[in-house]
């Protein structure tokens, strides 16, 4: 992991997008909610690695008898309890705990659920019950390539191996069964550049956050010219088009 990702998602605290003015039109139907409320029953516990500010758990997933959410962040713990105690949810509890030095029982979970975030496929499969299932949604190298190419820099722009096919390998390798890796592909359309700039400043998508680098720069400072030109050129009757470029996995333990 680059040594201050942990600083940058101190700093951001949630994941809350609900200000930014945007459509979205999907050319791939794989869901991982739709997955997920598939799976799991009544009786399911579920580990969400990498939850955030619980926004997605707290909305998405099914009612069980218990779900566990973790982030490496306090900052973000912190916001998602507070998100929790405003929510009328039962049976969730959130806790600090890193991804990749999982503190969680062995053969514990019926379902494990990563969002874009990091992974360690081994550690998941301890935790995970017999025949339990892995659910992950990544963002994928070639995520918005064409806004990454022109700043010549990004999340993953300078990776050799795509992050999807490292979690794949992973995946296998760790003893999974069942693993199947499927593209996702996602026109979104920002209604003004401000929408298309919070996108900017919230997130990595502009950051050197890479498998291949070890002295990541987390300033982000971004050239407005560029941005111009990019929002010039991919400015459409539907808003501003971003390529969003993700990939899904599922798995199953032996
Ligand atoms: C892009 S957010 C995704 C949040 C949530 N899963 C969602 O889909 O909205 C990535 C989250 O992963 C967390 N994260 C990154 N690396 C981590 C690690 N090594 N261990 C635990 N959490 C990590 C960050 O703090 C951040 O909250």
């Amino acid at each position: 992991m680059p040594k201050n990702e942990l600083d940058f998602y101190e700093k951001v605290k949630n994941w809350d997008f609900s200000n930014i003015k945007r459509t979205d039109e999907s050319l791939t139907n794989w869901d991982l909610y739709e997955i997920l409320n598939k799976n799991a029953t009544k009786e399911s516990k579920i580990l969400d690695l990498g939850t955030g500010g619980g926004e997605k758990v707290i909305k998405y997933f099914p009612q069980v008898k218990e779900i566990l959410g973790t982030d490496f962040s306090s900052e973000m713990i912190k916001t998602a309890n507070e998100n929790l105690k405003k929510s009328n949810r039962q049976n969730i509890k959130f806790k600090q705990m890193d991804n990749l030095k999982m503190t969680t029982e062995n053969n514990y979970f019926d379902i494990v659920v990563a969002r874009h975030t990091c992974i360690d496929a081994r550690q998941i499969y301890d935790t995970l019950k017999d025949n339990g299932l892995l659910i992950i949604r990544g963002v994928d190298k070639l995520d918005c390539w064409e806004l990454k190419r022109l700043f010549k820099k990004g999340q993953a722009y300078n990776d050799i191996k795509p992050i999807s096919l490292i979690d794949y390998e992973n995946i296998i390798d760790a003893g999974f069964k069942n693993v199947e890796l499927v593209p996702i592909h996602i026109r979104e359309y920002y209604k003004t550049k401000e929408d298309l700039l919070t996108l900017l400043l919230k997130t990595p998508i502009l950051l050197d956050f890479s498998e291949e680098r070890e002295n990541d720069n987390l300033e982000l400072d971004i050239d407005m010219e560029l941005l111009d030109k990019y929002i010039k050129s991919h400015t459409t009757d539907k808003g501003i088009l971003l390529v969003r470029r993700y990939y899904g996995i599922t798995a199953q333990k032996q």
